[in-house]
């Protein structure tokens, strides 16, 4: 039986936004995402509870208590803690963990690597190597998703903007100009193992489509990253358009998803697409370069109010 353990004092880890290939690079194709720096910050300390492990992120409602035996109501969440703290070896009990998320939970930006990578700091502490906290937070993103393909766990722990295939080392890549962006939340949770299970069903009753699907995404990801580092946002946006309709094809857009990138286009934006997971979440937009922030904005919620008669949040993101 290991010792108790005293865990790091803080952690912090990053969210991300995928611009193209989502789902697809679970099958081994490239996919384009960026960091969204710090999008979660843990801080921990010792405890009077010595047989419990406490964990509060109050913007996510979160308020857990962990005990050495799991209870009869444990969901994926507790599974995916215990199974991080188990995985290093590490008892964890007499601790109090206390988050601050800049980033939405269950939305697609990177909620559930960030925790686990925050987490492995915690576990691991300071002199902890990138790898072995990437492969520490993909124990528990193995809980909360059953196949991930790692991209979010990657940009949790190293941050930037990478083109990711699995299995291969990630390139990073400089942008010639930061490239601004808006993300739309459609305040509908949900869970990417489903969204992920929902496409391998589809996939798997028309298995003639899987490999010309697959090198769709691929050639529509090369497109993508040639047009960024072109600077061609109109043509980039185009191709995140015929990537949320591929992505719809798939089943994993709404009506509600659908509705948000069409105001975001009348609103002026060169392309949207529904980022992540999809069944809910975010939509990610690029706007146009001749509007400023607070412009785009005013038309954006215009839009929203004209076609969903509610305007949902939305947030810039800027990638350097
Ligand atoms: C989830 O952020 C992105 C998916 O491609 C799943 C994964 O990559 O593991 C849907």
């Amino acid at each position: 039986m290991p010792a108790v353990s005293k865990l790091a004092d803080s952690a912090q880890a990053n969210g991300k936004v995928i611009l193209g290939g989502e789902h697809a690079v679970v099958y081994g194709c490239p996919a384009l995402a960026c960091a969204i720096p710090a999008g979660l910050s843990l801080r921990c300390q010792a405890s009077a509870k010595s047989d419990l492990l406490e964990l509060q992120i109050p913007s996510w409602e979160l308020d857990r208590s962990l005990s050495a035996t799991p209870g009869p109501t444990e969901d994926r969440l507790d599974a995916a803690i215990r199974a991080i703290f188990e995985h290093a070896q590490i008892e964890p009990w007499g601790h109090r963990i206390e988050g601050q998320a800049q980033l939405v939970a269950g939305a697609g930006l990177g909620s559930s690597a960030a925790l686990c990578v925050a987490l492995a700091k915690l576990a691991l502490g300071p002199a902890a190597s990138q790898q072995a906290l990437y492969d520490l937070s993909m124990v528990g993103e193995a809980v909360f998703h059953g196949t991930p393909s790692g991209i979010d766990s990657h940009l949790a722990v190293h941050g930037g903007f990478v083109r990711f295939t699995r299995g291969q080392a990630p390139e990073t890549f400089e942008l010639a100009a930061p490239l601004r962006l808006w993300v739309i939340s459609s305040q509908t949770p949900r869970q990417s193992a489903q969204q992920v299970e929902k496409v391998r069903d589809r996939v798997q009753r028309h298995p003639g489509l899987a490999e010309p699907l697959w090198s769709l995404f691929g050639a529509q990801v090369q497109s993508m990253q040639a047009h960024l580092l072109a600077q061609d946002l109109s043509a980039l946006g185009e191709v995140m358009q015929m990537q949320h309709h591929l992505l719809s094809s798939l089943g994993v857009s709404t009506d509600l998803l659908d509705g948000l990138c069409q105001a975001a286009l009348q609103a002026g934006a060169l392309g949207a697409k529904l980022t992540g997971a999809g069944g809910g979440g975010c939509v990610l937009v690029l706007p146009p370069a001749k509007l400023s922030q607070a412009e785009f904005s005013g038309a954006l919620e215009r839009a929203m109010q004209e076609i969903m008669g509610l305007v949902y949040p939305h947030f810039p993101v800027e990638i350097e």
